[in-house]
């Protein structure tokens, strides 16, 4: 049996980002993700609530973690999930990328996952289709999903968001992770310090209250979390740091920085984690690290969405 969330109802179709998404909305995602953790820790790991329906997943960009983490939660609700790979798909035959979407519709799509290299592509979407669409990162603009589970994250191992210092360090510009977290950590009313080389960090994120700093060393001692992003070099259109050695010798998270930081500091990193340059391999694997506890999160926070944005908002009653 899960309990029913104390969140307030949800009335929305979709999920395209956390900058629409009132604080009472988040909470209500992490409330019933907290609900749904529950069925993750049983040995038989299923529920009812999306029997029959049809869940696709449209990734026009690698993935690893979000599409399998989206194909098991989307399981473990019970619907029935397909998989859609745009390199093996008729878009190499010149078919637009709406008519794609509208064609698998006509299957019995319910809920249309999405990935896509050009920002605001599910949105567009979410105007052609009848469908429920879920943003799993458009280009460098969203990534609600991977916002709402690092917030679960903080959440359980914090006790609450409200009042933390969280440093997102490293390739902010560039960085999906990085829009969805400040979004969600502003509204859920945390401190957010942006940090890395100039070149990352763009400064009008300081419009939207955060803290722009450029010297780790002396931000990591305030920070209650921190969140190690991935250099996005696929999205750097030229060099914006001198070496990946430089920038590590700066911005990576070391145990010899760690030990100059707060005793309970939590270490984040959405992944996938290039060990040696955004943080050490002691780091990564240390008691401080929540990566492993993120990846879990992930599947209750996608498992939450699916369930809402499918009109289920009253109560998981299964
Ligand atoms: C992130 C992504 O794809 O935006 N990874 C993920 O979803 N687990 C972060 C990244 O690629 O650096």
């Amino acid at each position: 049996m899960i309990s029913p969330p104390p969140a307030p109802a949800w009335n929305r179709k979709h999920l395209l980002g956390l900058e629409d998404l009132s604080r009472e909305e988040i909470v209500g995602i992490l409330d019933t993700a907290e609900s749904f953790s529950e069925v993750s820790r049983r040995s038989r790991k299923k529920v009812p609530a999306l029997q029959g329906r049809v869940v696709f997943n449209l990734f026009f960009e690698n993935s690893t973690r979000t599409r399998t983490s989206f194909s098991l939660s989307a399981k473990r609700l019970s619907a029935d999930v397909q998989d859609f790979s745009a390199s093996v798909s008729s878009l190499t035959k010149g078919e637009t990328f709406i008519d794609t979407a509208k064609n698998i519709e006509a299957m019995g799509a319910d809920v249309l996952v999405i990935r896509h290299p050009t920002p605001g592509a599910p949105h567009l979407l979410s105007n052609h289709v009848g469908a429920s669409i879920i943003n799993a990162g458009d280009g460098a603009h969203e990534h609600p999903t991977q916002g709402l589970l690092d917030l679960l994250t903080i959440r359980r191992a914090k006790g609450t968001i409200e009042g933390l210092t969280v440093g997102l360090i490293g390739d902010i510009g560039h960085s999906r992770v990085a829009r969805s977290n400040i979004w969600g950590l502003l509204k859920l009313g945390a401190k957010v310090i942006l940090c890395g080389p100039p070149t990352l960090v763009p400064r009008g994120f300081e419009r939207l209250g955060c803290e722009v700093a450029h010297h780790l060393d002396e931000v990591l001692p305030r920070c209650d979390v921190v969140n190690a992003l991935r250099i996005q070099i696929e999205r750097q259109q030229r060099g914006l740091f001198p070496s990946l050695g430089e920038y590590s010798h700066f911005y990576g998270l070391t145990q010899d920085r760690l030990n100059k930081a707060r005793p309970d500091l939590l270490v984040l990193a959405p992944g996938p984690i290039n060990r040696g340059v955004e943080l050490t391999p002691e780091v990564a694997d240390g008691p401080r690290s929540a990566i492993l506890d993120q990846v879990t999160n992930g599947l209750a926070v996608r498992m939450a969405v699916l369930y809402l944005v499918s009109g289920k908002g009253d109560a998981p009653s299964t």
